[in-house]
């Protein structure tokens, strides 16, 4: 399933949004202009289908309502998410999962629904608020999504919302887990439990992925020659790798000694194999080199060949969108205004569709229109 759809109303700096989203989508705009805020809608709606979680808590975690509530809406407005879920591009949704968000005025402020709605293709299946709840107030602190009791009917929903991944994988956590001691944050989107989420793979399929890594990297690093999983004499799991200059004498590399865009990489390519639900990117294009950066999407596809998993990907590169199999229906632009960001579809805006047709990829027709105003400005700082 993909999410097909996107509506949005007073979602941190934006306004109203309502767009539709593809496969791969790319999210492109200046520095602020929200491209993350983006992507926390869907780890929103993890947070709240995820075992553990709960409305409360992922609004909690955000600050509190008044902090996911855009700052430029009128007085007390509510906030609105709305998902469709189809099996393929293009397709009619099978599902509409819809929330609203109040909170409360007086008291502890705690968050409430002024409603949330499912549909089943065509049949609207859960509407609230309904009788019970306007029996029972309290009742509205909590969505069906995260109560098992209460999702039944709609459990393709809440699993798929529950597995979305977002990756901004940071190398040095990767590499020395044991310096950043402490809880850890959910979901390990920095990926310092990364080699133990690989770890805990079957066997066989974890190799399996890991051959098809090893294919990829070796366009991206042509010295490496081979990858495979190890395990060290305390039991830690480890990646190693070997290369091309050190293979006569045998030598093996383990992650600690791998380059920011290897492991990068390796994190990227092995978040792709992992599921098929929606995968949220941040900036893939950190640490590779401009070559790998501009072939990305290509090499993306390759690892991906069979199981599709849905992308969306913020990004700052010009590079990562040159790739001329990017269409202008895949590319969100954000446009920061006074009163917050404006999302379009590169598709809708005639400006960016014509330098398109006249020959230019989407990248360079995009960039150039995110960057600041005052750019050039920034050298007279002293
Ligand atoms: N409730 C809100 N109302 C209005 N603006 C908000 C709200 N919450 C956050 N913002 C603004 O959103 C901006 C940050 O957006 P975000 O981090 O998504 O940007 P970004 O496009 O990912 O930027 P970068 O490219 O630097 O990562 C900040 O300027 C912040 O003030
Ligand atoms: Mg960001």
């Amino acid at each position: 399933m993909i999410v097909s759809h996107l509506r949005l109303r007073n979602w941190r700096n934006f306004q109203q949004v309502d767009v539709p989203l593809r496969e791969r989508m790319f999210l492109a705009g200046p520095n602020a202009s929200g491209k993350s805020n983006l992507l926390d809608v869907f780890r929103f709606l993890r947070d709240i289908a995820k075992p553990g979680g709960g409305l409360q808590t992922a609004v909690e975690e955000r600050g509190g309502l008044s902090k996911i509530r855009c700052l430029a809406a009128k007085r007390f407005p509510q906030v609105e998410v709305e998902i469709h879920l189809a099996e393929a591009e293009e397709e009619e949704p099978t599902w509409r999962y819809a929330i609203g968000l109040k909170q409360e005025v007086r008291g502890h402020h705690k968050p409430y629904l002024a409603h949330e709605r499912v549909w089943h293709k065509e049949k609207e299946i859960v509407s609230r608020p309904e009788k019970k709840d306007r029996d029972d107030e309290l009742r509205l602190t909590q969505t069906y999504l995260e109560q098992i009791n209460s999702n039944s009917k709609f459990r393709p929903v809440s699993k798929y919302f529950n597995e979305v991944l977002y990756l901004h994988l940071v190398p040095q956590l990767l590499r020395h887990p044991d310096y950043f001691t402490g809880p850890g944050i959910p979901g390990d989107p920095f990926g310092r439990n990364f080699l133990e989420r690989m770890a805990k793979t079957p066997q066989k399929t974890r190799r399996a992925r890991l051959r098809k890594i090893e294919a990829a990297l070796q366009i991206a690093v042509p010295q490496l020659k081979g990858l495979t999983d190890a395990v060290d004499e305390r039991g830690v799991p480890h990646l190693e790798a070997t290369y091309e200059h050190w293979r006569s004498r045998g030598a093996k590399q383990r992650e600690d000694q791998f380059s920011d865009g290897t492991l990068r990489m390796i994190g990227l390519f092995w978040s792709l194999l992992e599921s098929d639900s929606l995968l949220l990117l941040e900036e893939p294009e950190l640490s590779l080199n401009t070559e790998i950066v501009r072939r990305l999407p290509g090499l993306m596809y390759k690892v991906q060949q069979k199981h599709k998993r849905q992308i969306l990907i913020s990004t700052h590169s010009e590079d990562l969108l040159q790739d001329t199999g990017i269409t202008a229906e895949e590319v969100l632009f954000l446009e920061p205004e006074s009163e917050g960001t404006r999302v379009v579809l590169a598709a809708d805006a005639p400006g960016i569709v014509d330098l398109v047709k006249g020959g230019l990829s989407v990248g360079e027709a995009i960039m150039p229109r995110t960057s600041p105003k005052d750019a050039r400005q920034l050298s007279l700082i002293p």
